[in-house]
């Protein structure tokens, strides 16, 4: 049996306010500068999720990526795409839609789904230069 990494990249839009209820104003607006401007602004997300698990003999495959591909979107894309963060999702109604709260927010609904054990890696591009990864 071979382990194999097999990694399903999507794109989604939202937006986000930086904000710390456990701050100050002040400080949340030092710390967090434009990014707690009081209405958002928004990032063109990537998301990538990696599994790791045998190829099936079979079928050649670890998991069909339609099917990984359905779960991203029934999981994340749907309920996250076009969305602000903080005003239209009860995840990050009370945590800080930061990129790393993102990963852990994003690993924690798709580790109870179908692809549990082979999930590896989870991670994310707010810009092309900010990333944040989660391997539980
Ligand atoms: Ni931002």
């Amino acid at each position: 049996m071979s382990k194999v990494f097999l990694v399903r990249k999507e794109h989604f839009c939202a937006s986000h306010r930086l904000h710390s209820d456990a701050l100050s104003d002040e400080e949340n607006k030092r710390i967090f500068d434009k990014c707690n401007n009081k209405n958002g602004h928004g990032h063109n997300y990537t998301l990538e999720v990696t599994v790791h698990a045998d190829i099936d003999s079979n079928t050649g495959m670890i998991i069909n990526l339609v099917d990984l591909k359905e779960i991203i979107k029934k999981w994340i894309l749907d309920p996250f795409d076009h969305k602000h963060l903080n005003l239209d999702t009860e995840e990050f109604k009370s945590v800080n839609p930061t990129v790393e709260n993102m990963v852990l927010v994003f690993w924690g609904i798709l580790i109870k789904t179908e692809l549990n054990s082979m999930l590896y890696e989870v991670r994310l591009f707010e810009t092309e230069n900010n990333i944040a990864y989660y391997r539980g």
